[in-house]
């Protein structure tokens, strides 16, 4: 799917769809965003007398796709609600823009072509409005049609109309960000969306090399020998009951100046979590072909931040294996030792992300790695707790735990920031080692972010338990049923405005 840049507007371009926006409160038309007055009066009043019958809203995710009988040079018009118009945000307009070209798409369109969707009303320059308008199509059309021919027809080009010649470069400029943006975002999901017997830890290491390749940074693989010369013995603990080889895959852009510090990210990637000898129940196991999601949205950052050449320094590391089980298989009971020297007694084989990110962290404090910021697939209990819309946010250091929300506020990928609290540390404490790795009952996600804080020490660290956004079982503006590809587009945030 291709976006581009026109001078033009909606009344003199010929698409088969186009897309307008309307707000929530907007009796009056001429006051809601740009150009569904112009088309309402071109259409005599259709989406006028919509709006008087309380059949067209603009609430947030409504889209209602009306015939132009010839009224316009396109045959359809999706229009779009964003909600009360105060309110209008980048996010609101990413929704809304990717709900419309859903629309238009089921209704058979191959060619979608919109005006900016806000004003300057908005408090949002026209480079924002387009990031966001590119950002919501390519999110929104996204499908993974790997092992079945997609059901409908795609869209093959979304024009964006600019009235104004000066606007021209800004617009560009917007949707080469937006576009980047998504597409990396798309890549994190194709990784999540397909299976466990292709998305090994070798394939992950493959497009890690590819990427970078593509974009500009150096992925270095390092096999069992070399983790076990390290002696990153938790992970492979972990993968000790696979045939899959397990890779600990390393990336390195370096964008900034040599004396400026190293981000590090770090993505948990188990490609099938089977919950190992402490197996899982059978009900909806497929899921956790999904465990590996916290290490594609960093390969897949990692593409972004290089692909738009931004200039900071940052690492990705992803500790890649399988969880499974065998006569070779870590056992509970059994004692692993993490990179750092800490012992670890497995209480289950089913906490097994917390071991591969000891490892992870342990080299990327090793390392010199500042700040850390680790995203995992990593309890139930944050989804039990948070629900589905909320990553978790865990961290060592306020100042840090802030800059995450700031980013996350700007991509609308919800975050919520849940205690670091040192009076359940006792918790994870074991009788025979240094640390266990499983809590009690309550607070598993507190106690799983705890055990990782042990390993990332003085330096400032982010935790994103991302069990329960990962991805999703309904589809809503740009999330889509099956992965999500969160929380990528934050981390580019984050290191964009580091
Ligand atoms: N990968 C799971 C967590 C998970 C659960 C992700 C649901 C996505 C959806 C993780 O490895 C796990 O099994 N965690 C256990 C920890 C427990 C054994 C302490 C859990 O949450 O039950
Ligand atoms: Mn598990
Ligand atoms: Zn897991």
């Amino acid at each position: 799917m291709n976006i581009e840049v026109i001078q033009g507007d909606i009344t003199t371009t010929a698409a088969d769809g186009i897309l307008v926006g309307i707000c929530e409160d907007a009796e009056n038309l001429a006051s809601s965003a740009t150009d569904v007055a112009v088309v309402d009066k071109l259409m005599g009043g259709a989406i006028k007398s919509l709006v008087d019958a309380k059949g067209i809203k603009g609430k947030r995710n409504e889209v209602t796709v009306l015939h132009t009988v010839g009224r316009l040079p396109s045959r359809l018009v999706a229009v779009c609600g964003m909600g009360t118009r105060d309110k209008i945000s980048t996010e609101a307009i990413r929704d809304a823009c990717a709900e419309g070209c859903r629309a238009l798409r089921k209704a058979g369109c191959s060619s979608v072509a919109a005006g900016l969707m806000a004003d300057g009303d908005a408090g949002l320059s026209s480079s924002q409005v387009a990031a966001a308008m590119a950002e919501g199509a390519v999110l929104g059309l996204y499908t993974f049609s790997h092992y079945k021919k997609p059901e409908m027809v795609g869209v093959e080009s979304v024009s964006l109309l600019v009235q104004d010649a000066n606007d021209l470069t800004a617009v560009r400029d917007g949707v080469i960000t937006g576009t980047a943006l998504a597409e990396a975002a798309n890549m994190a999901r194709d990784m999540v969306n397909e299976p466990a017997n292709y998305m090994t830890p070798s394939r992950m290491a493959e497009i890690a090399v590819e990427l970078g390749a593509q974009y500009g940074f150096k992925t270095t693989v390092l096999d069992t020998e070399e983790m076990r010369t390290l002696g990153m013995g938790a992970l492979l603990g972990v993968a000790s009951g696979s045939a899959q080889p397990p890779k600990f895959i390393r990336m390195d852009y370096r964008g900034g100046a040599d004396t400026s510090a190293t981000i590090g990210l770090i993505g948990k990637a188990i490609t099938f979590d089977s919950g190992g000898i402490s197996i899982k129940p059978s009900q909806g196991l497929e899921a956790m072909k999904g465990d590996m999601a916290g290490g594609a949205s960093v390969i897949a950052a990692m593409s972004a931040i290089a692909r738009m050449k931004l200039p900071v320094n940052v690492t990705g590391l992803v500790p890649a294996t399988e969880n499974l089980l065998g006569s070779a298989a870590y056992r509970p009971g059994d004692v692993v030792q993490a990179m750092n020297g800490k012992t670890i007694e497995v209480i289950s084989t089913d906490a097994e992300g917390r071991l591969a990110l000891a490892d992870a962290i342990s080299y990327a404090v090793k390392e010199g790695l500042t700040p850390l910021i680790d995203v995992a697939t990593l309890t139930g209990a944050c989804q039990i707790a948070l629900g589905n819309s909320y990553s978790g946010m865990f961290s060592n250091n306020q100042e840090l735990a802030d800059r995450i929300i700031k980013a996350a506020a700007v991509t609308g990928e919800r975050t919520w920031q849940l205690p670091l609290a040192d009076e359940y540390r006792e918790l994870n404490k074991s009788l025979i080692a240094d640390i266990k790795n499983v809590g009690n009952r309550y607070g598993g996600a507190i106690t799983a972010a705890l055990f990782l804080s042990e390993f990332a020490g003085d330096v400032p660290w982010v935790h994103l338990d991302i069990a329960g956004t990962s991805d999703s079982t309904k589809e809503s503006g740009v999330i889509l049923k099956g992965a999500t590809g969160v929380p990528m587009r934050t981390l580019y945030e984050f290191v964009r405005c580091s």
